[in-house]
Parts: structure tokens; sequence; C-alpha cells
């Protein structure tokens, strides 16, 4: 292996955020030193004490200033004497968007010797990714409050989705399928016919086409367009009700999952849980092309704080 050195942007955040962080920076220290490459970290006080001590939710320049790294680590945004939404938007929310970390990647898997509340399921039937869109849909913030108060108050937040933020989150989650398996060595969800077929590994999309009737034809007809180029994966679709239901009845029939951004939120926690808790899941806000932000998928959990009692795993995952 060739000596690198990595550049690594540390924000530990809020809460639980900070303890799970400092056991994740030292396995990843210790890697380094078994694996021989280097770690150049630098640690950030982004967050919700820094908000409330300065009125800042983050400097000016944070985002170039992250640019100049290989990676970022972050532990948990989320303070309970802050407003909810203030940190998770000016944050993590804006840190996804400005480096447009489009993809959030979430494996499922069920370590061995890690207990699921799932009957009967072990480590053979829990082992699949969720490709969670990361930029776009309700969490872009298209909408708003009028008459505020009044009986006649309206609020609304929209679901936006174009074709080309579409189209790379699909790209991403085929490609994933081809690089989790091989011609020899295929996903062992397959059926006798599909291998026949040439399939190696099976892509499902999680939407609600009965009743987002606009954004999600526009993911369904991408998804069946772009499997022409990919006939190697095996496609599936899955509404996003019946998905939450057979993660809990059959979590063996899924490789990779590809969803918009709510949903892929919303199923993630599901996911979690079946493997062992927020404390075991581990993800990635990936720019495949620039800088990656991987964090725990749980949040700060602020009234654990100092207790010791987190498991420190999902975040050194995500280290
Ligand atoms: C997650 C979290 C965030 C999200 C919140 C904290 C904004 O729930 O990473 O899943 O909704 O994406
Ligand atoms: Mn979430």
């Amino acid at each position: 292996m060739t000596k690198k050195n990595y550049k690594i942007a540390v924000l530990p955040g809020d809460g639980t955020g900070p303890e799970v962080t400092a056991e994740a920076v030292k396995v990843m220290n210790a890697s380094a030193s078994i694996f021989g490459f280097k770690l150049e970290m630098q640690t950030f006080d982004w967050g919700g004490d820094r908000y409330l001590a300065t009125g800042n939710v983050l400097p000016d320049d944070a985002v170039p200033t992250l640019k100049k790294f290989d990676a970022v680590l972050l532990g948990a945004i989320g303070h309970p004497k802050v407003k909810p939404g203030i940190l998770e938007k000016g944050i993590l929310l804006k840190l996804r968007f400005d480096l447009d970390q489009y993809i959030n990647l979430r494996p499922v898997k069920l370590y061995p010797g890690v207990e699921t509340p799932l009957k009967d399921k072990g480590p053979e039937h829990i082992d699949y990714v969720v490709v969670r869109e990361n930029t776009g849909g309700i969490y872009t913030g298209v909408g708003g409050i009028s008459m505020k108060g009044t009986p006649n108050e309206v609020a609304i937040q929209s679901m936006v989705y174009n074709r080309f933020q579409v189209e790379r989150c699909l790209r991403y989650a085929f490609d994933l399928v081809c690089k989790r398996h091989t011609k020899s060595k295929p996903w062992k969800g397959l059926k006798e016919s599909d291998i026949k077929e040439g399939k190696i590994g099976q892509l499902t999309l999680c939407g609600k086409t009965n009743v987002l009737t606009f954004v999600y034809d526009l993911w369904e007809r991408a998804f069946y367009e772009i499997a022409k180029e990919y006939p190697q994966v095996k496609t599936d679709y899955c509404h996003v009700d019946a998905t939450c239901m057979w993660m809990v009845k059959n979590p063996e029939w899924f490789d990779v999952i590809v969803t918009g951004n709510m949903f892929g939120d919303i199923i993630t926690d599901l996911g979690a849980i079946t493997q062992g808790g927020m404390g075991i899941a581990a993800g990635g806000n990936i720019n495949p092309t620039g800088l990656s932000m991987f964090e725990p998928i749980g949040g700060s959990a602020p009234k654990y704080t100092g207790l010791g009692v987190i498991n420190p795993l999902a975040a050194i995952c995500s280290g």
C-alpha cells in the first residue's frame, strides 16, 4: 500500500456526539498505524454550544475551510436549548447541500453477536444498503406559511426533484449493486432463473407511485430507463409503506434500496433498529467526486450526554 496522508475535519457537534467521536478517532488512528497511512485531524467546535455563545450557527468560511480536507467526520447535531431546525438546517443540511453530498449511504447490516428485535433473523438475513437521495425533495425547504396564527393559516412544503438529481442518485445506486456483487459471486437473494438471465444483484426503488404521481413518476421512469444500461441488475419496486413492512418481515429480500430524501430518512431509522439500534448504524454523506462527510445516523441524544451509555460503534464504523 502506498503511504498516504489524509486530512480529516472532525466535527464532534452536540450532546453525545463528542464522546462517540472521541472513540472513532482512537480507532481511526489505530487503523492508520496498522495499515500504514497518516491522518491529520483538525477539530471544529461547530454546534449548539458555539451557537448559544456566539449567535452564529457556522462561521462564514465553513464550507471553503472544509474543502481543504479529504473527508469530514461528524458526531451529531441537535441541542435541547436550541429550537429544532436551526442547527439541523444551519449546520448538517447546509453542509450536505453546499458540499453537494447528494448520496446518503446507509448500510443496514446485522453484525454477528448483535441482537435484533426481528424474530428468527440473523446476520444472513439483514445485509443491505439504503441509498438515500440527500440534497433534494422536501428537504430543499421550498414552501412557506401564510396567514400564520389565523384559522386560515396555510403551510406548504414541497417535494422538489429534477431529472438530473434523480438520475445521478439512481446511477450511483445501480453502480453500487455492481460493486457489491460479481458474476461469480452473485447476491444470494437471487433466484436460479435470475442468475440464468445474468443478474448479479438487485436494486429496489422505494417510492409512492400510487399517490405521489408526479415526483415518484419521475423517479420510476428514470429508474426503468437507466436500468436498460444495467442488464446485470434485477429491478424491483416497493411503495414506501410496504418497504417498511418487508424490512421487518423479510429483510433478506433487499440488496440495495434507492429512494428520495424523506423516505430515506424514515426507512433508515427502521433499518437501524433492525441492525441493533442507532448505536450501530453508520452513514456517509457522499459526494462521489468531492468531499464526503461520515456520521453515525443517530442523533445527539442529549439526555445521555456524559453517561457513557451510547454505543460508539456507529461513529467508529463511520470513521
Ligand atoms: C438524519 C437526521 C437528519 C435528517 C436531521 C437531524 C436533519 O434525521 O441524518 O437522518 O433528517 O436527515
Ligand atoms: Mn434521520
